[in-house]
């Protein structure tokens, strides 16, 4: 099914909603994947991030709603095509690297030959050629996550779903992770990737940021950035005072970090020379101010926090 704009829809998700008892996990969540997109579902713990891909993996079923994989619903989507890295997922710790793969793709029923073909080639795509014979127990976090990708790619899916699984790895690890899903998604393969930490929204081509169960917004990464209604500055003050800013009217929200503030102001063509105004009025410090483009983390923080929401900025 091809869109005008050349673009091909694999995922569907429409006004899905799934239920625990009086918990509402995920609350009307509506939104499309396109093929060969990398997707992020970013969101804070609890949003509801692990539940959407179970719903979509099928291991769920919504309360209401519909989702489909390549038009059709997700229990018709070919198993084979579809990879899927849970959030706990299970290794078995006294298999080495080369049996656990062996193991899972069994599961599936590839012969020996094949199996033996891919793991090859997946251990060299996920760069842990040469520790097959290494014990799951005795690799490190980010290996033990490669190995997950590695077994969930056997089957050489379409489409792979990751959830959370950069959550608590070290950051070098992380970006080690990250350039496997580029060589991954140049292949072909549509990635959907859950995460709670923003900086990965921006590795994502698009991106859902969702909060409580609700779709905040979904959108490339600076398109998302265009929302934010403010200005954000950088402000360089020597002074150790981290409510230096609180009284100034056109600042929303500050954060200080040792001698430097991250503040969140109104758009104002003056609004160096107020914020020096400001300080001099206060006998406080000289300031360094430079403009900074918002971060996801901003970003996200605008489209919560009602206090600082558009109204906010629209009341001035
Ligand atoms: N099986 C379950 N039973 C009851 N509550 C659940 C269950 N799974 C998730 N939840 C709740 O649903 C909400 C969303 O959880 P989850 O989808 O795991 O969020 P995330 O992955 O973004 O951290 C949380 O409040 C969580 O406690
Ligand atoms: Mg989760």
């Amino acid at each position: 099914m091809y869109f005008s704009t050349g673009v091909m829809l694999m995922i569907n998700f429409a006004e899905v909603s799934k239920n625990f008892g009086p918990l509402i996990a995920v609350d009307a969540f509506s939104c499309r994947v396109d093929k060969g997109e990398i997707f992020g579902l970013v969101g804070p713990d609890g949003a509801g991030k692990t539940t959407i891909l179970r719903l979509l993996v099928n291991l769920l079923d919504p309360d209401t709603g519909t989702i489909t994989i390549d038009d059709v619903p997700t229990h018709r989507f070919p198993r084979s095509k579809l990879g899927y890295m849970p959030q706990k997922f299970s290794l078995y710790g006294d298999l080495t690297i080369s049996e656990n793969i062996n193991f899972f793709a069994s599961l599936y029923r590839l012969d020996k030959l094949t199996i033996q073909q891919r793991s090859q080639e997946m251990l060299s795509l996920t760069g842990l050629s040469g520790f097959e014979n290494r014990l799951a127990d005795n690799l490190s976090g980010g290996m033990k996550q490669k190995l997950a990708l590695s077994s969930a790619l056997m089957t050489r899916p379409e489409l792979m779903i990751l959830d959370e699984p950069t959550y608590g790895v070290d950051p070098e690890s992380r970006k080690e992770f990250w350039q496997i899903l580029y060589r991954l998604n140049q292949e072909g393969i549509t990635i959907v990737i859950s995460t709670p930490y923003m900086d990965e929204a921006e590795l994502c081509h698009r991106v859902a940021l969702v909060n409580t169960g609700q779709l905040l917004q979904c959108d490339t990464p600076s398109a998302l950035k265009q929302i934010f209604a403010g200005q954000v500055v950088e402000v360089g003050a020597n002074t150790s005072d981290p409510y230096f800013f609180d009284d100034c009217r056109q600042v929303i929200d500050s954060s200080y970090y040792y001698l430097r503030f991250h503040l969140w102001t109104e758009r104002h063509p003056e609004l160096f020379q107020l914020l020096k105004e400001y300080a001099f009025n206060k006998d406080g410090p000289d300031l360094e101010i430079k403009y900074i483009s918002p971060s996801m983390e901003d970003v996200f923080a605008f489209l919560v926090e009602p206090r600082l929401g558009p109204d906010r900025f629209n009341a001035q």
